[in-house]
């Protein structure tokens, strides 16, 4: 069997933001060696494991390298690729070969030299664009890095995502979604990954995180703003312009397997069964063997989020009865042997699919 796909978790960041709950650690001048050296670490037990589970790796066809905040990372990302590669005896041709970049905290020239060597697609943090919500965000750059690094990647003309996010604390000033998406729209970007802030009981504004009612109403503004920009939603939570989907994106939601690497960043093998590790901090993994069925469970969970939808005819016929009663009241519909559920759906998606379940 071959593995197509990497993640790498590359855990530090210049400033720790309040509501994250990602694995990561404050960035110093020790940080990208003490990086390399961990990554090398593992890449012998990686070597067994794949062994043991008679896998191989192919030549990657994707790359996914998130965080924490990669770009600190910068061109070191480049000497650990060659190593890796080099290390597995594979060819470098990766098709879609994503990082994510932060406001604030790249040069210009590292992302050129990225580029160069085969970095095609960047995941920018943008969170909010209103000089008025954003300092709720506790980030570590100004708000016009945001507006800066949106004009760099719209000069570069290169494929680039943002990330978005709302559930944020109410404050005094109510939040324009539709202006704010309009205002990034300009710079170009191809994709928009849609995140609902969930923080812990430690949150400095916990109490001012709106209510559900007002979150719903909020995705679908995302929604309908996004469609008449003209994306289209491939997932619950992400957005293309057309040819412009996330393919490691879907390697996850099919459940293809993929690789990992870095402290807390989870790989899965699937053949029949499936196996899914996890890195600790120690350059060793944990992991968990997972039956056809856990697998099947999962896939229901993931597909449901997209716009290919499950596939219905493994329902019995009170799930089949649930779905066409979702068809009636608008979560979704049929298509062929498919059910695909539309925004409403998205919207209220963990009660329906407990519904089915
Ligand atoms: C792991 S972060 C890495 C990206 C980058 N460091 C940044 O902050 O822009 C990926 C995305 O997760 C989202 N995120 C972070 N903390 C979150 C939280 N508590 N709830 C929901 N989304 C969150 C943000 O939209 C962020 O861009
Ligand atoms: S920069 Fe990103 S990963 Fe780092 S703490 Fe902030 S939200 Fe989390």
């Amino acid at each position: 069997m071959e593995v197509k796909s990497l993640y790498i978790h590359y855990p530090h960041c210049m400033h720790l933001c309040n509501y994250c709950d990602f694995y990561k650690k404050k960035f110093d001048l020790k940080s990208n060696e003490n990086f390399f050296k961990y990554l090398i670490k593992s890449l012998k037990p990686l070597e067994r494991l794949l062994k043991e589970k008679s896998f191989k790796i192919g030549p990657l066809e994707t790359i996914y390298i998130g965080g924490g905040t990669p770009s600190l990372w910068g061109e070191d990302v480049i000497k650990f690729m060659k190593f890796f590669h080099d290390y597995f005896q594979l060819e470098f041709s990766p098709a879609e070969f994503t990082m994510e970049v932060d406001p604030g905290t790249f040069s210009e020239d590292s992302i050129k030299s990225l580029i160069d060597f085969g970095v095609n697609r960047f995941s920018l943090g943008v969170q909010s664009f209103d000089r008025e919500i954003f300092p709720v965000l506790d980030r570590s750059h100004h708000f016009d890095e945001i507006r800066k690094s949106l004009e760099f990647f719209s000069k570069l003309d290169i494929n680039y995502s943002v990330d978005f996010m709302i559930g944020l604390p109410e404050q005094g000033k109510k939040r324009d979604i539709e202006s704010e998406l309009k205002k990034i729209s300009v710079y170009g970007p191809k994709h928009m990954s849609l995140y609902i802030l969930t923080v812990g009981e430690s949150y400095p504004h916990k109490d001012l995180i709106p209510e559900d009612e007002v979150i719903s109403k909020e995705y679908l503004q995302v929604h309908q703003t996004m469609k008449g920009l003209g994306f289209e939603q491939y997932e619950v939570s992400n957005y293309a312009k057309d040819g412009f989907e996330s393919s490691h994106n879907w390697k996850y939601w099919k459940q293809n397997s993929y690789l990992a690497l870095g402290t807390s960043a989870t790989g899965l093998l699937v053949e029949d069964n499936g196996l899914r590790f996890k890195w600790r901090p120690d350059g060793t993994y944990t992991s968990e063997a997972l039956t056809k069925t856990q697998l099947d469970l999962e896939r229901l969970y993931t597909m449901s989020r997209t716009r290919e939808g499950i596939n219905s005819s493994m329902f019995s016929k009170e799930a089949l009865s649930q779905l066409s009663s979702f068809e009636k009241n608008n979560y979704g519909f049929f298509d062929g042997d498919k059910f695909i559920f539309n925004e409403n759906g998205f919207v209220i998606l963990d009660t329906l699919i407990e519904k089915i379940i």
